[in-house]
This record gives structure tokens, C-alpha cells and sequence, in this order.
């Protein structure tokens, strides 16, 4: 038996969650296991109702479970920034899932935006650094009666721009990025791990020659931990590049290694790539702790409700879910079965079908049980 924890959270999140529950217990029965869900309720509502994020409470219960299902947090009542750093960035960081693990991979049947491209040329993973980088949250905002700070600032503005920030009305806002050896390692190494059992490629992306301090030592950790994986071939390349070649020459890529911030920005392209933000999972990893499955899209609130949402990408978050619990070949009939929706045309309106969030889910939960798939 496996013991999940389940958060649906806003706008569509509950709904589709639902569904990806459904495709898990199907896939369960057929499998031999069973799984015990245990929902915690986390987002907008219980925010407006009581002003909480993620309580004490939330963390030591959500801390007994190995994986948790997440669907997606956001709401148009609540400052842009709130729900997200305060419930999904809080999530990541505190169970410190460092691999935010991204397979951008075109399914059969799935239309690609690029043209010549099919699912034999759209088939990589991207790990993406999940703790580190632009996302620590150190920075200010600040005017310049603010002296101190300022002095600083002032140094620095007329020694490098020649420019002079005299004026008290001036203001300055600043944001630190944060790269550490072991942060670095830890991701990379898993990456190369990856890489060593797939197609032996990994390429890392980065920004090295601009922001040549935090990434520097990143690439130095890379060249470190490539050391350890003889048989995987390596490449540097910068984060412009690299949306170029994701483009041009997605078939090139095996797994893709990457900062937390060009990871957030070159997944969103990648899902484009592979059909769509409907049909993009992702898992927040701690390999030897609590990890995070959720599709990577948002909550969507103005479908809430209506029963049209796609399911397909947190059902897909369900297969990454199960291959972490070791469920391997329950995993791989999961993705089967969204395959399986969509060359039978059981797919929603954002697909170019007319069936609705429960149609899917309970179509492919079916195909699992029925050993169709
Ligand atoms: C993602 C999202 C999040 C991120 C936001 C909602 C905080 O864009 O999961 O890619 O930036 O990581
Ligand atoms: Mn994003």
C-alpha cells in the first residue's frame, strides 16, 4: 500500500487532481497495490478564510508522506506572488525537493508547433535546480534616504555606469542570486545519474559569460561531477542558446541540467514543444525525503468549475508520481493510457475534442483496468 498526500488547491486544481486520483487507483488495481490519499486542504480558500499559507500543522503532517500530488495554486482575489511563494515555492523549499524533474516529450498523436519534428525527435528531460539561484528571495526595494545602503549603490552606479544616483527621490530595487557548491552538486550529479541511464548526454545551461560568478562555480561543479560518469558526453550552453536549439534541434537533447531560473523559462518553451502546458508534468524531488507531483501549468481560475479543464498533464504528474514510488511499469501503462486518449480523440477542447475533465480521466482509468493499455 502507498500512503499519498493530496492538494488540489485552486481553480482547476481540485478537478483535475480528481481525475489523476481515479488513473492512480485504476492503475493500482491492476498492478497490485493500493493507495491510502489523505487531503489536506491548502490555497486560496482556507488563505481568504483565515489568512494562513502553509502552517506547522501542514508541514509536519505533509512530512510523513513520500510524495505528494499537487494540483495548482492561484487565485484572482490574492495578490499575484502571495499563494506562490508563500504555499508552492514554501512547499519546494521546505522539503527542499532540489530537482525539479521536467521530460519534455512529444506523445503519439500530439500536434508539435515545429514543424518536421515527431515524437522520435521530441524525447529529453530537463532538471531543473528547484532551491537555489534568483529564487532564494534576497533583494530590497529602498529610496535613497536610505543612506547606508545607498553609499554602496552610489559607488557602484558611477564607478561601472558613470551614473549619479544623488537624488533622494531615487530609487533602487536589487536581487541576489545564490549558487553553492553543495546545492550544485547535489542537482548536477543527479542529472549526470539520469543521463548515464537514458541516451548518455547531458548538457548544462547556464549564462557564463555574463553572470560569470554564480554560474562559473556552477560549471566548475559540473566539470567536477562529470568526472564520475565517464560514459556520458557533456556540453555547456548558454540559457540563449539553448532556446534556440530546443527549436532547431530538439532531438540533440538527452537531459538537460539547469538553474532554477533558466529552468523556469526554458520548460515553459519545452512544454510548448510537446503539445501544450495541458500535457506538462513535473516533479519537485527530494530524493531521500518528501517530493512534490504536479502539472506544471496553473489554476486557471476562470475554467474552475466547468468540467472542461485538461486533465492529461497531472495525470502525466501521476506516472512521474508512481515511477518515484517504484511503481515503474504502473507509471509507464499511466502514460500509455493518456496516449491512448488522445489517438482515440478523447481529449478536451484545448486539444480540438469535446470531452470533458471526468470523460478523460475516467476513460483512461478504464483502459488501465481493462488492461487495454
Ligand atoms: C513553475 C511556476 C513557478 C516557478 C511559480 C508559480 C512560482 O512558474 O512551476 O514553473 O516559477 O517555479
Ligand atoms: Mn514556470
Amino acid at each position: 500500500m502507498h500512503r499519498i498526500a493530496a492538494i488540489g488547491g485552486d481553480g482547476i486544481g481540485p478537478e483535475i487532481v480528481a481525475e489523476g486520483k481515479k488513473v492512480l487507483d485504476a492503475a493500482g488495481d491492476r498492478f497490485g497495490f493500493s493507495i491510502e490519499w489523505t487531503d489536506f486542504d491548502i490555497g486560496a480558500e482556507r488563505f481568504l478564510r483565515s489568512g494562513e499559507l502553509l502552517t506547522e500543522g501542514d508541514l509536519s503532517g505533509l512530512s510523513q508522506f513520500k510524495a505528494i500530488y499537487f494540483g495548482a495554486i492561484g487565485d484572482e482575489r490574492v495578490k499575484p506572488g502571495i499563494l506562490e511563494k508563500g504555499i508552492l515555492l514554501a512547499l519546494r523549499f521546505n522539503f527542499d525537493q532540489y530537482v525539479n524533474l521536467r521530460p519534455i516529450r512529444l506523445l503519439n498523436g500530439v500536434q508539435t508547433p515545429l514543424a518536421s519534428k515527431s515524437p522520435e525527435d521530441i524525447d529529453f528531460i530537463v532538471v531543473r535546480e528547484n532551491t537555489e539561484d534568483f529564487y532564494v528571495g534576497i533583494g530590497s526595494r529602498f529610496h535613497g534616504r536610505e543612506r547606508k545602503v545607498l553609499e554602496v549603490f552610489r559607488e557602484l552606479y558611477s564607478v561601472k555606469f558613470g551614473l549619479d544616483v544623488e537624488s533622494d527621490a531615487e530609487e533602487i530595487a536589487y536581487q541576489i542570486g545564490v549558487v553553492t557548491r553543495e546545492g550544485s552538486r547535489r542537482v548536477i550529479d543527479y542529472a549526470f545519474e539520469r543521463a548515464n541511464a537514458r541516451r548518455k548526454k547531458l548538457t548544462s545551461v547556464d549564462k557564463a559569460n555574463v553572470l560569470s560568478e554564480v554560474y562559473g562555480l556552477w560549471r566548475d561543479v559540473f566539470r567536477e561531477c562529470s568526472a564520475g560518469f565517464p560514459d556520458v558526453a557533456t556540453e555547456f550552453s548558454y540559457v540563449d542558446a539553448v532556446t534556440m536549439w530546443f527549436v532547431k534541434n530538439p532531438e540533440s537533447f538527452d537531459v538537460v541540467v539547469t538553474p532554477n531560473m533558466f529552468g523556469d523559462i526554458i520548460t515553459d518553451l519545452g512544454a510548448m514543444i510537446q503539445g501544450g502546458l495541458g500535457l506538462a508534468p513535473g516533479g519537485n524531488i527530494n530524493p531521500r525525503g518528501t517530493s512534490m507531483f504536479e502539472p506544471i501549468h496553473g489554476s486557471a481560475p476562470k475554467y474552475r468549475g466547468l468540467g472542461i479543464a485538461n486533465p492529461m498533464a497531472t495525470i502525466w504528474a501521476g506516472s512521474l508520481l508512481l515511477d518515484h514510488l517504484g511503481e515503474h511499469e504502473a507509471a509507464d501503462a499511466v502514460l500509455k493510457g493518456i496516449e491512448a486518449s488522445i489517438l482515440d480523440g478523447v481529449v478536451t477542447k484545448d486539444m480540438g475534442g469535446c470531452s470533458g475533465t471526468a470523460d478523460v480521466g475516467d476513460w483512461i482509468a478504464r483502459k488501465i483496468r481493462d488492461k487495454e493499455v
